[in-house]
């Protein structure tokens, strides 16, 4: 609004009252008229005769403005005006430039030193009081201007800090909602799981408690059988024919290796049983000690459904390069749920992919060294278990596969909440950025992925750990 004010309107006199002006001329009439001239207008007048005294009272007090004389000894007012211009103090201070040099080069110099204004002598009193009050309108209204300005911009970066507050708020609250929606997947799939175990635990406990009794059994029968073909066997002809049609040599022996195939299965069952336990119990929300090798070994074990042959395609091969790794303090259950998410991403990426199709999984633990003065950081260093005696720990756990990889743009996505290559339906791309919150956020950990096009990825989880 200001800004259309026309300067004019303003009541000079009154606006101008108490401004102060210092005049600079080695001329002391000269002083004294312009002074005189001035005070009767109302302003407050200093004077200085010449350039270094007009630089001195400025720094002590900065006028309003500054009348110059161009021609003085010593420093001239070229020179005083460039040095005005030169101090971010005095450098909004208009100057306007007094001489009886009436040539154009003069006063093209003197705006180009960065004078406001250029009055030649002589000069009228109405012209010089006129352009004082010009200069001093335009100054107060670009000063007012200015404020406005940083008002203006102070709201704005007010109004930008609330909005990006607002979309903080916004992400974090969706990340939650992502989380307790994951959170609740895998509760379900516990309870599940559970379910599942308690229900095939109670047969397959018959099964084994009775194999035992069942071998016990035929040993005798066998027994019974032998002493019968010993003592009267050949002399009855039906009974012959029937050992013959059945071939009783041949089950007798082969019935031993089936109790043992049954004993082996049974066994086998028992051993999922407990994992599918394990799984399942890891979904409290302590933190407790865990085994990072047995969290994958369990995760693994329900996907197994998803790692084996198919009708048309060989199965994936899983291999593990486990180092021994100690007990971290972590939360189990998301933990379970950073493997799951990995693991079912390597399967995806496997899937139309020619043979062999791998999944290696990689652990280690890593130190990180500091020299004994603790000034010197060592390079990291990996060690055994017993030697690592040091502050900063790792357990290091890497997931590699060998499917259709991701080209860089895909990459720097991957960790972003709802990103999915995948079909609608199929994924949901929450996956990844939970691993990440969980292993980040969660347990102070890092997640990164390396992978090329068409070769393969490779995630790296770096949990820290405090080594006893
Ligand atoms: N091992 C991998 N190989 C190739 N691409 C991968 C791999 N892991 C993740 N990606 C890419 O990253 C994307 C995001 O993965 P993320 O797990 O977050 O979501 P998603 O698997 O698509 O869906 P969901 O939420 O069901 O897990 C995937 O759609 C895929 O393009
Ligand atoms: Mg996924």
């Amino acid at each position: 609004m200001y800004l259309l004010v026309n300067p004019q309107m303003y009541n000079h006199q009154e606006s101008n009252l108490k401004k102060t002006i210092l005049v600079v001329d080695d001329t002391p009439d000269n002083l004294r008229l312009l002074s005189t001239m001035l005070t009767e207008q109302g302003y407050k007048v200093r004077q200085a005769l010449n350039g270094q005294i007009a630089l001195t009272t400025v720094q002590k007090v900065a006028p309003d403005l500054i009348l110059l004389d161009i021609n003085m000894p010593q420093m001239n007012g070229y020179e005083i005006c460039q040095q005005l211009k030169g101090d971010a103090q005095t450098k909004e201070i208009p100057v306007i430039f007094i001489s009886a040099l009436d040539d154009v080069l003069d006063k093209v110099k003197a705006f180009r030193m960065g004078g406001a204004d250029y009055i030649t002598k002589p000069f009228q009193a109405e012209e010089v009081i006129a352009r004082i009050e010009n200069q001093l309108s335009i100054q107060m209204l670009s000063q007012q201007l200015k404020e406005q300005n940083t008002q203006l911009q102070q709201s704005e970066t007010r109004e930008r800090e609330k909005a990006n507050q607002l979309e903080l708020a916004l992400a974090e609250l969706k990340r939650t909602q992502f989380q307790l929606i994951q959170a609740e997947k895998m509760s379900s799939l516990g309870q599940m799981v559970a379910g599942v175990a308690h229900e095939i635990n109670n047969p397959v406990s018959f099964i084994a408690g009775n194999l035992t009794c069942a071998r016990q059994y035929f040993q005798d029968l066998v027994r019974l059988i032998q002493i019968y073909q010993e003592n009267c066997l050949h002399s009855i002809p039906e009974i012959q024919d029937m050992v013959e049609e059945i071939e009783l040599e041949f089950i007798m022996e082969d019935w031993e290796k089936l109790m043992s195939s049954m004993e082996v299965g049974v066994e086998r069952i028992c051993q999922i049983v407990q994992s599918l336990q394990i799984f399942s119990k890891q979904n409290g929300t302590q933190r407790k000690p865990v085994d990072i090798h047995e969290l994958i070994d369990n995760t693994l074990l329900i996907l197994q459904h998803r790692l084996r042959k198919e009708k048309d395609s060989d199965g994936i091969k899983v291999i593990k390069n486990y180092t021994q790794l100690p007990k971290i303090t972590a939360y189990p259950s998301q933990l379970n749920q950073v493997f799951m998410n990995l693991f079912n991403n390597a399967i995806d990426a496997l899937e139309n992919q020619p043979c062999p199709r791998l999944i290696t999984i990689r652990t280690e633990v890593i130190s990180e060294l500091f020299g004994l003065d603790n000034e010197v950081e060592q390079p990291r260093k990996t060690h055994n278990l017993k030697s690592q005696i040091q502050n900063l720990s790792y357990v290091i756990i890497r997931i590699i596969d060998n499917g259709c990889g991701m080209d860089e743009d895909v990459q720097n996505k991957i960790f972003d909440p709802f990103f999915t290559t995948k079909p609608v339906g199929k994924g949901t791309g929450l996956g990844l950025s939970i691993s990440y919150q969980i292993v980040v956020d969660k347990h102070g950990g890092q997640m990164k992925c390396n992978s090329a096009m068409g070769q393969g990825t490779e995630f790296v989880i770096e949990l820290p750990f405090e080594p006893h």
